[in-house]
């Protein structure tokens, strides 16, 4: 069999990261008889430098002919000063929309071995933490109209039933695979869009007798989050508030550098990075943390290519490595030995 999956390295960290996730995916294909075409392609901020935009037409064709896209981060302080449509981060909002990939899946989840970089009391986490966060990703403020001048600028919130539909139904039947459990987070004391985002729900949720649904208020649940996170097990919620609660979520686990994304259509494609950033602070040093790419690359292998005994693979070679005590700077403690990204990548690899 033969996968072909389209490489976007990006910037910052993004090129020392892909670089061990591939190394991963490599040992993979070796071991499991499978064939791996890798593609570079550019986008973010190097793709600017080198073509004026921020997603090359080449790049986007690439993507769309693939089975499956890896994506490293971008962004970064040299084009900070970039306006809207020629931002780096653009990138990514683009491929997302046109890829259609309009479900995130972010799994925030403690590893036992990295308890201590919790920042919550032990008490609030204790048993460990295992949510998925699905967020709408091609649709609501992000993705509404906009205008800016300089002294008044605005953005548009909108949903339409269908978009909830499509989202909710993903939410429930990853629910029914977990502890049936679905939290949908909206803003429906104050905003019209997550009125309709709450009753549609409700209404898909009639096709999934076995899964309980409540909803929450953003403000809430934010503070949910850390008061008590084990009462949640699928949070359903829309593309702003996902992606501030879906940071929370990650920090909460003490590992940014260790959570994986999906991000997926209706069918089996998808794009698969980490859902850190570019970190340039630290690009180029070899200190970067690869595991959330690393495991990025196993979701890959599960939900894009139904190889899930190779995922699993993956996710246990990471947790051996864990529990080795292989750390990078961000999840060491104090005194602790620190790995590099390089072997980190290596150490993986060899336990696979
Ligand atoms: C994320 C990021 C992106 C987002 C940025 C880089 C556009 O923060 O994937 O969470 O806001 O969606
Ligand atoms: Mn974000």
């Amino acid at each position: 069999m033969t996968y072909n999956i389209a490489v976007i390295k990006g910037d910052g960290i993004g090129p020392e990261i892909i670089d061990e996730g591939l190394k991963i995916l490599k040992k993979i294909g070796e071991k499991y008889n499978i064939d791996f075409n890798f593609t570079e392609a550019l986008a973010g901020g190097i793709a600017i430098d080198q073509t004026g935009e921020c997603l090359p037409h080449k790049t986007l064709e690439l993507c769309r002919k693939s089975d499956a896209v890896y994506l490293g981060a971008v962004g970064g302080p040299k084009w900070d000063n970039l306006k809207g449509e020629k931002r780096p981060e653009k990138a990514l909002l683009k491929l997302r929309k046109e890829l259609e990939l309009f479900a995130n899946i972010r799994p925030v989840i403690m590893f036992d071995e990295l308890k201590d970089a919790c920042p919550l009391k032990d008490e609030i986490v204790e048993g460990g933490l295992d949510i998925i966060i699905i967020r709408e990703l091609t649709g609501g403020i992000y993705f509404g109209e906009r205008s800016y001048s300089d002294d008044y600028a605005w953005d548009k919130m909108e949903y339409s039933r269908y978009e909830v539909e499509r989202i909710a139904k993903k939410a429930f039947e990853v629910a029914e695979k977990r502890s049936k459990k679905v939290t949908s987070i909206d803003k429906s004391n104050v905003l019209d869009s997550s009125r309709l985002w709450r009753k549609t729900v409700k209404e898909v949720k009639e096709n999934y007798n076995d899964v309980s649904l409540n909803h929450m208020y953003v403000d809430n649940g934010a503070m949910q989050l850390v008061v008590n996170p084990k009462q949640f097990d699928v949070i359903l919620t829309g593309n702003m508030f996902g992606d501030i609660l879906s940071d929370e979520g990650s920090i909460i686990t003490g590992s940014l550098g260790m959570l994986p994304s999906a991000s997926l259509g209706e069918g089996n494609f998808g794009m698969y990075e980490p859902i850190h950033g570019s970190a340039p602070d630290i690009a180029g040093q070899n200190c970067a943390n690869p595991i959330a790419t690393i495991l990025s690359a196993a979701m890959m292998l599960k939900y894009s290519f139904g190889l899930i005994e190779e995922g699993d693979a993956v996710e246990i070679a990471v947790k051996k490595a864990l529990k080795k005590g292989v750390r990078s700077p961000d999840i060491a403690k104090k005194g602790e030995k620190i790995y590099r990204t390089v072997e980190i990548g290596d150490i993986i690899c060899e336990y696979i």
